[in-house]
């Protein structure tokens, strides 16, 4: 029965199959389960609910920290399970229910779920299902790899159903620090102000009285998807190291940056590896997300500490954390993603902070998550919560999307995430647009300059050309603006038969 693993007796008999937890959710629910880009989510339940809608169907508003592992997300959306779905995912095959129109998806900044459930702003969560390493001797319930929206859920939720994974060592207590703030109007500040420091407590207090039921599994997290680091990404990062440097060369910044903060995916990857071959020295972390990147920073000695809620890693890095965990503890810490990404300490510790845009403007307001304009890639994430209110928020893409047929540098973006006041620096492999104290069409020289694929950049200037031709504080050919989107749904291309003409 694992008593190391429960440790409050009378919890004991709540032991039972993921089946027989599955009944426990009713048609109409809303279940917040643990999971926070692939990392800390349910193994079990997920997927007898699914097994389960193939003969009692039903339907629930699914929430999570972000995105989940195993193919959960595409399990539950084909067996029709998923009705609502906030407030992020990755999965192919539920982006294509969302984008049908068939699951409505509610794309949120991640720091701000819980505080609208916490203030009955979004209908109350009647099941949390959460992971947990173990449960403590007073109830708490001790997560595993990720925090995410863990505790939240568990708290304000009437029931809580526990998945204790045998695969995570035991060793991970002592790593989370769950901290919940202050209910409104009576709100204090967050005493957080060092990007290592605890706050909270090792495990979530909930009423034990809560746990309805108790799954043992053992399956470990999904490996994580990043591709490595290619030519172009090496540039990006090329180009932000020389940046930084300039930026400590004048006095703007010291040796150790400012706490860092990394988005999601292969390109943010791949620029934090750039820093492994950089001057730069004692470097902490403060992201929602730790990318093999950030451990072989902290292996490599130039990292000093990392603070984020979760740990999405490749299969071998993975195994290298688990099994020294005792090594990493002092350096690591996972907050619940209301704290990691949340606007007043991302402000009060200064991030830099580095996320990737699906496209920018010349203007460098950025797009991160509508392909066209229409069609819902993966969700906004943290990059709002950051970007807003970072000491330096930098934005990467590659110029180029789809071998060329997409310039990720537009006239006009056509979805906005970030608008270009949320927007100092942009870097492509081609090169990093400053755009710090600049007005519009400074900036546009810039970008157009510094950012844009040669393909493409002839016809940008002369896009903006006939722009300012017309006036304007931020000046446009409106009739023109979506030209290159429009072409390229009609073609398969955005380029025109003169760009390629002219190359
Ligand atoms: N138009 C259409 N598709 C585009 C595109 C554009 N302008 N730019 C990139 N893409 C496609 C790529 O072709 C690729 O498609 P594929 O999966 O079919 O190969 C996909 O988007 C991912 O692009 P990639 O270049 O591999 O970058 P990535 O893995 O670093 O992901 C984002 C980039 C923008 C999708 C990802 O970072 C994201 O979802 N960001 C939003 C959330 C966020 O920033 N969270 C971080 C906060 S911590």
């Amino acid at each position: 029965m694992h008593p190391d693993r429960i440790r409050l007796p009378r919890l004991r008999d709540k032991v039972m199959s993921a089946e027989e937890a599955a009944t426990l959710i009713h048609d109409g629910m809303t279940v917040g389960m643990s999971g926070f880009t692939r990392a800390g989510d349910c193994k079990a339940v997920p997927f007898a609910l699914a097994e389960r809608a193939k003969t009692h169907p039903l339907q629930i508003t699914l929430m999570t920290g972000a995105s989940l592992g195993h193919d959960a997300d595409k399990v539950l959306s084909d067996a029709g399970v998923t009705a609502r779905r906030m407030p992020f995912q990755v999965d192919a095959s539920l982006r294509k229910r969302i984008n049908a129109g068939e699951v409505m998806f509610m794309d949120q900044h991640l720091s701000e779920t819980v505080e609208m459930l916490r203030n009955r702003q979004l209908k109350p969560v009647d099941m949390a299902v959460i992971e947990a390493t173990c449960i403590t001797a007073d109830g708490g319930i001790v997560p595993t790899t990720s925090v995410g929206n863990s505790a939240s859920f568990a708290i304000l939720a009437q029931k809580v159903i526990v998945e204790i994974n045998l695969s995570m060592p035991l060793e991970l207590e002592g790593l989370h620090d769950i901290y919940i703030p202050t209910y409104r109007p009576t709100r204090q500040p967050i005493p957080l102000v060092s990007v290592d420091q605890r706050i909270g407590t090792p495990a979530i207090p909930i009423d034990p009285e809560k746990i309805a039921a108790i799954v043992f599994t053992n399956r470990p997290d999904s490996p994580s998807t990043v591709l490595p680091p290619d030519l172009e990404t090496a540039a990006i990062a090329d180009h932000l190291n020389d940046f930084l440097m300039r930026e400590v060369k004048a006095n703007r910044l010291s040796a150790a940056l400012q706490p860092l903060q990394a988005g999601i995916g292969t390109i943010a990857n791949a620029v934090l590896h750039g820093l492994l071959d950089s001057p730069f020295q004692d470097l902490r972390m403060y992201s929602e997300v730790l990318q093999d990147s950030s451990i072989d920073l902290l292996d490599s000695g130039r990292m000093t500490f990392a603070s984020a809620s979760s740990m999405t890693l490749s299969a071998g890095c993975y195994e290298r954390v688990m099994a020294n965990l005792a090594r990493y503890k002092s350096r690591l810490v996972l907050r619940p993603q209301e704290i990691s990404n949340h606007p007043e300490v991302v402000r009060r510790l200064g991030l830099i902070t580095i996320n990737t845009a699906l496209e920018c403007d010349l203007y460098g307001n950025v797009n991160s998550t509508h392909v066209n304009g229409t069609h819902m890639m993966n969700g906004i994430g943290g990059s709002g919560d950051f970007a807003r209110n970072a000491h330096m928020s930098i934005f990467v893409t590659k110029s180029l999307a789809k071998g060329g047929d997409i310039s990720s540098i537009v006239p006009m973006v056509t979805h906005v995430d970030h608008t270009e006041h949320d927007v100092d620096v942009l870097v492509t492999e081609h090169g990093l647009a400053d755009l710090r104290g600049l007005a519009p069409r400074e900036r546009a020289r810039v970008v157009i300059d510094q950012c844009v694929s040669p393909l493409y950049r002839d016809a940008l200037k002369d896009y903006f050309k006939e722009a300012c031709r017309r006036g304007g504080h931020t000046p446009h050919v409106l009739e023109e603006a979506f030209a290159w989107h429009t072409r390229f749904r009609e073609t398969g291309s955005m380029l025109s038969r003169d760009m390629m003409l002219a190359d």
